[in-house]
């Protein structure tokens, strides 16, 4: 059995103030034995919610890495200092960074490499354009971007490693894909696993992603492939972001 996972994706938002006000928040939530809750914070603020949160169950990612160790990498984050400063957890792959930030398939696979490699748990995101489902490659696309990683790391690493998979119509938009759009997806991404392996295949956890909200994460993960949420919005706001934690446990 899968445990659930929520992730909460704070994109380039909160201050000092705010930061510490969500993670009064998250201190105060009951933890469900069979679900995990992590939050993604931008980089200055990791090392204040890493320390907020050391008396909880609620683990720290990061949402970008450096594909390289160190070096000459003006404003890069290396997955070393990541772990050093208590992350779980990197997104990779995020459609904002492939789009706004030209991260290309080679690239997030270089990222998901370089996380493993000190024990990070990357958070693959994949996912289609509005365009792109319209024309009906939603399901290749999204095995072109896992074949991607698979080819580079090995499809064991995938046991090491969560799928998001994130509509880029769905991000930001109030529209949700339907519960069985998400499924369908969800359920081909691991049935590509699966043809390498079927033990990778069962136990990972795959993440739906984009405009996940309280009113509909329970309908989500009542879908037998679909494990949790990466949610952006509404894990700026501690009663929703409580309320989905809550529908995965
Ligand atoms: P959203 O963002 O929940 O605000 O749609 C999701 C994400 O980009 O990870």
């Amino acid at each position: 059995m899968r445990r659930g996972l929520v992730v909460g994706n704070w994109k380039m938002h909160g201050s000092k103030a705010s930061v510490a006000e969500l993670v009064t928040g998250l201190k105060r939530l009951t933890s469900h034995a069979d679900a995990d809750l992590a939050v993604c914070p931008p980089y200055v603020f990791i090392p204040s919610v890493v320390d907020g949160l050391a008396a909880t169950d609620i683990t720290v990612g990061a949402q970008n890495v450096s594909d390289q160790a160190e070096g000459a990498f003006t404003g890069e984050v290396s997955a070393g200092m990541l772990a050093e400063f208590g992350c779980r957890y990197v997104i990779v792959g995020h459609s904002e960074r492939r789009t706004l930030f030209a991260d290309s398939d080679k690239l997030v696979a270089a990222k998901f490499v370089a996380a493993q490699q000190v024990g990070l748990t990357p958070i693959l995101c994949v996912g289609e354009s509005l365009a792109q489902r319209e024309a009906g490659e939603t399901l290749t696309l999204v095995e072109e971007q896992l074949l991607a990683v698979i080819d580079s790391a090995g499809i064991q690493a995938l046991s090491k490693a969560v799928v998001a998979y994130e509509p880029i119509w769905a991000i930001g938009t109030g529209k949700t894909a339907s519960p069985e759009q998400a499924q369908q997806v969800h359920a081909h991404i691991r049935q590509v696993v699966a043809k390498a392996s079927s033990t990778v295949a069962a136990g990972l956890q795959i993440l739906y992603g984009g405009s996940v909200k309280a009113d509909n994460a329970a309908e989500l993960f009542a879908n037998q492939d679909i494990d949790g949420a990466l949610v952006g919005g509404a894990s700026l706001q501690i009663e929703d972001f409580a309320a989905i934690y809550n529908a995965a446990g």
